[in-house]
């Protein structure tokens, strides 16, 4: 009874791939989950109303409002109510109505008042799934924050053979399992990380900056608190919120208040992870004063900041230390230069030139090269679904160095 007590929303749409719904329901309920399903009107062409009603022991909704007495289907109450809210099969429709905030029935309603972690599982055939306008609103549900449960390769309803085949019930419901499962993996480990930009003052109302919104970093945090580790987060200037209570937040603005604070909390940390978008050049001179457009500048006079991930290269003692590289061109070889040159244990590579990773996206796209320059290359993800990766990548390395 993994899922006792776990409330799971079940979307339906109208997708051949809807047969495999009533197993999924039985699964879960005997997990000890309550299931609550919707469906969407055509979907009922493809699995019974009675069938899920039955399974999961509660009348499954299509319409808004009860056509016996006009009561409502509360859409707010159902997106209140769910622990988690998992749409399966998604159809090319109703995945193009999600990515485009269009709410013309109880599914889509229910889907945008939805305030828990979204699961979808798209179930087309070959060609409408490659399209890219398929392809397009996929990664759009990821940029929301949906998780996407991947679609898979085989044998498709119109015999054609390819990609588009929903995710099996069985994988559907490890997944679940995972979501739910309470992993203290990370207790009693304590984690230093970066994040952000850096602003180096050119003056009391200027800076030199970068685009690094901290979205990486923040999720990185927020994933090891969650998994029992205590964080220390040495944040540049950035408006991510920090809401929990293993991350203790530092608020710095230079790359030098970047390293003193990392230099008070790293002999203590047991992982590293320099995430932060550090600006490598500082104004070598910074007047106390406005400097005013009447005087003139012509140039600035620029000096190399210190470089924090190679200072604790060069301190490491027992510490699992992570860099990060961020390359618009000869991504690997730059990034296993860093690894080597920076003494890192492993190094986290994004590429501006995959579409969706990098700055100012929800999503990313990483590459994780390890000392034996050994590299993985991870799917384009939400960022708090990579975080969720990275950890697991930590947490295989210090079960190996132990
Ligand atoms: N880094 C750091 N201190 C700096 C510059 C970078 O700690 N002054 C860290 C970053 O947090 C990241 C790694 O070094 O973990 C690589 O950063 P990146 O900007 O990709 O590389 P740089 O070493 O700055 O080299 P370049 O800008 O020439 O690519």
């Amino acid at each position: 009874m993994r899922l006792k007590g776990k409330k799971i929303l079940i979307g339906v749409t109208a997708s051949i791939a809807a047969y495999k719904i009533p197993i999924l329901v039985r699964l879960l309920k005997k997990e000890g989950a309550e299931v609550q399903v919707i469906m969407t009107e055509s979907s009922r062409d493809f699995v019974s109303q009675l069938t899920l009603a039955t399974l999961s022991g509660r009348p499954a909704f299509h319409l808004p409002f009860n056509t016996q007495d006009g009561s409502w289907n509360s859409h707010v109450e159902f997106g209140l109510w769910a622990d988690l809210m998992l749409i399966a099969p998604l159809s090319a429709a109703t995945l193009s109505k999600m990515a485009h905030g269009q709410s013309d029935n109880l599914l889509t309603t229910t889907y945008l008042s939805a305030k828990c972690p979204v699961y979808f599982a798209p179930a087309m055939d070959l060609d409408m799934f490659a399209h890219p306008s398929t392809q397009k609103n996929i990664d759009t549900l990821i940029t929301y924050g949906n998780h996407l449960i991947a679609s898979q390769t085989g044998e498709l309803a119109s015999g054609l053979c390819g990609a588009g085949r929903m995710e099996e019930p069985e994988k559907i419901l490890e997944i679940i399992l995972k979501h739910f499962k309470k992993k203290a993996d990370f207790e009693g480990k304590k984690v230093l990380l970066t994040a952000g930009p850096t602003y180096e003052a050119i003056d009391p109302v200027r800076f030199i900056g970068n685009y690094s919104s901290g979205r990486m970093g923040y999720a990185i945090a927020h994933e090891f608190a969650e998994r029992g580790a205590e964080v220390i987060l040495v944040s540049g200037p950035s408006n991510q919120k920090v809401n929990h209570p293993n991350i203790q937040r530092l608020g710095v603005q230079s790359a030098q208040q970047m390293f003193e604070a990392c230099q008070n909390f790293y002999n203590s940390a047991d992982i590293a992870i320099l995430a932060a978008a550090v600006a490598d050049f500082r104004p070598k001179e910074v007047p106390t004063h406005k400097i005013k457009k009447e005087d003139g500048l012509d140039t600035i006079q620029l000096v190399p900041t210190v470089d924090i991930l190679k200072t604790l290269g060069k301190q490491k003692k027992n510490q699992l230390l992570i860099g990060f590289a961020l390359e618009t061109s000869n991504e690997f070889e730059n990034a296993k230069r860093k690894l080597q040159e920076k003494n890192c244990d492993a190094i986290v590579l994004n590429s501006l030139q995959d579409a969706g990773a990098g700055f100012q996206h929800d999503t990313n796209k990483i590459s994780i090269i390890d000392k034996s320059l050994q590299q993985t290359t991870f799917e384009l993800k939400s960022k708090s679904d990579v975080a969720s990766d990275i950890c697991d990548f930590i947490l295989q390395m210090t079960k190996k160095s132990n």
